[in-house]
């Protein structure tokens, strides 16, 4: 098993490239199979999780080219409606599939995806959702079967929670749905406006994204189209909290600060000083952080459960205490227990964590509990004196490109290594 090895202590310094966003590469690739001619996504991230969505495309029948960051999708062969258990477990937001494959073939067969690191997720609101445009769906020993047996209708749907998954699931079945669909309380995460955004540069017609009601009118069929990923706002996040928590001054190349609003003004209140130009965003870290205050992760614009870990990571050794409440997932402080390993102080009840930050921490042998987790664990070890070991980095391969060949760019010392010569 491969982990990650880093020095701390140190601050850092230089510029630090955003890559495409995995959250929107994943959605796009799904509404690919919606076209009727190849499109193209330039700005892929190189994640595993993009790899897995590239293997259900191929199962479906689609015909993959990559080339760098580049991936074109012909889906005009496609003819396959089943996606086996092995492929959807690979990657639990493959339920996307489930809108675009059943609205674009007619039926869709997968399993359940079931719940993962940070909780449950169920998956009703998307069911419910889609059942509304006409689609029938069975649900068998953990497999949904699809069908759409009278072709879909537009409907008025309305989501008692934002679901980014279930807007994204009903978005890509409605806009092939006959007449007019509204989805109320829909997500309103930039990834929301870039799967519309592509969707109607195929030939969708739909209004309002980032507003929290989205507006469809149905279309025959979608074309196909060349778009770029926008750039990933949680992985900007990563590297923003990586330069506060080590100290040092860096340039986050590319980031969009107007994806960030819940996260800068935390940022500044810490200590940082953040300067917005063309590049991207630049950060100065004070010699010591100040603590965040109090911290609740809530739907976008709220600040997101994604950036909840990284955060607190800042927060291990600032001055004063700080608090986060968790609302979206019912278990995503499992890192948590790795940061006290380092020497931070922490007090989790429940759905709240306060944290008691101290002066100092030291290395130490971790293990990431889930990929956003796994990242905050680096961005505590940049920070601590002495080496961490990370295991179980595979979370963290799912979201980030190689972690360790960009945070070298900043001048950290941190490297892949195998378990066999930790041990040595
Ligand atoms: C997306 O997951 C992201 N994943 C997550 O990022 C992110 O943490 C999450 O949105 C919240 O922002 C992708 O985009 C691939 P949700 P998703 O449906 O769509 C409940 C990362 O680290 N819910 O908005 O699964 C659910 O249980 C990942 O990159 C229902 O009750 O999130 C949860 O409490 C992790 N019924 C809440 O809503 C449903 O049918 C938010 O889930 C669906 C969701």
């Amino acid at each position: 098993m491969q982990c990650l090895k880093i020095e701390g202590g140190f601050p850092l310094q230089g510029e630090i490239p955003v890559h495409g966003a995995k959250n929107s590469a994943l959605p796009l690739l799904a509404a690919a199979v919606l076209c009727r001619e190849e499109v193209i996504f330039h700005n892929c991230p190189g994640l595993s999780d993009v790899a897995a969505a590239c293997r259900i495309l191929e199962q479906l029948g689609c015909r993959i080219r990559r080339e760098g960051s580049t991936i074109a999708v012909d889906p005009s062969a496609i003819g396959n409606h089943w996606v086996p258990d092995h492929l959807m477990r690979e990657m639990r937001s493959s339920v996307v599939f489930l809108g675009s494959v059943a609205a674009r073939l007619g039926e869709a067969s997968l399993c359940f995806p079931g719940g993962c690191e940070l909780g449950a997720r169920p998956i009703d609101l998307h069911l419910m959702g889609l059942r509304a445009l006409g689609m029938e769906i069975t649900e068998q020993e953990r497999h949904i079967y699809a069908r759409v047996p009278n072709g879909l209708r537009g409907a008025r749907i309305h989501l008692r929670f934002p679901s980014v998954g279930a807007t994204e699931n009903i978005l890509l079945a409605a806009v092939l749905a006959e007449g007019e669909t509204v989805i109320e309380n829909a997500a309103r995460e930039p990834e929301i406006g870039d799967l519309a955004a592509f969707l109607n540069c195929c030939g969708a017609k739909i209004r309002g994204a980032g507003s929290g009601t989205l507006m469809v009118e149905g279309v025959p069929r979608l074309h196909g189209c060349s778009y770029t990923v926008m750039p990933d706002r949680i992985e900007a996040a990563t590297w923003l909290c990586c330069g506060a928590s080590a100290g040092g001054e860096i340039l986050v190349s590319g980031a969009r600060p107007e994806h960030l609003e819940s996260l800068l003004p935390l940022l500044e209140r810490m200590g940082c000083r953040l300067r917005l130009d063309a590049a991207g965003i630049r950060l100065q870290a004070p010699e010591r952080l100040s603590g965040c205050g109090e911290v609740v992760t809530s739907p976008y614009p709220g600040f997101p459960t994604d950036m909840q870990a990284v955060l607190m990571a800042c927060a291990c050794s600032a001055e004063g205490e700080s608090s986060f409440e968790e609302t979206i997932f019912e278990n995503r402080f499992r890192h948590s227990a790795e940061f006290e390993k380092m020497g931070a102080r922490i007090q989790v009840e429940g759905m709240k964590a306060r944290v008691y930050g101290v002066r100092s921490l030291q290395g130490a042998d971790v293990t990431a509990t889930d990929l956003r987790g796994g990242a905050a664990m680096a961005a505590l070890a940049l920070r601590a004196e002495g080496s961490t070991i990370i295991r179980d980095i595979r979370h963290i391969d799912r979201g980030y490109e190689c972690l360790e060949r960009d945070l070298s760019l900043l001048g950290a010392s941190i490297r892949r290594v195998n378990e066999e010569e930790i041990k040595s």
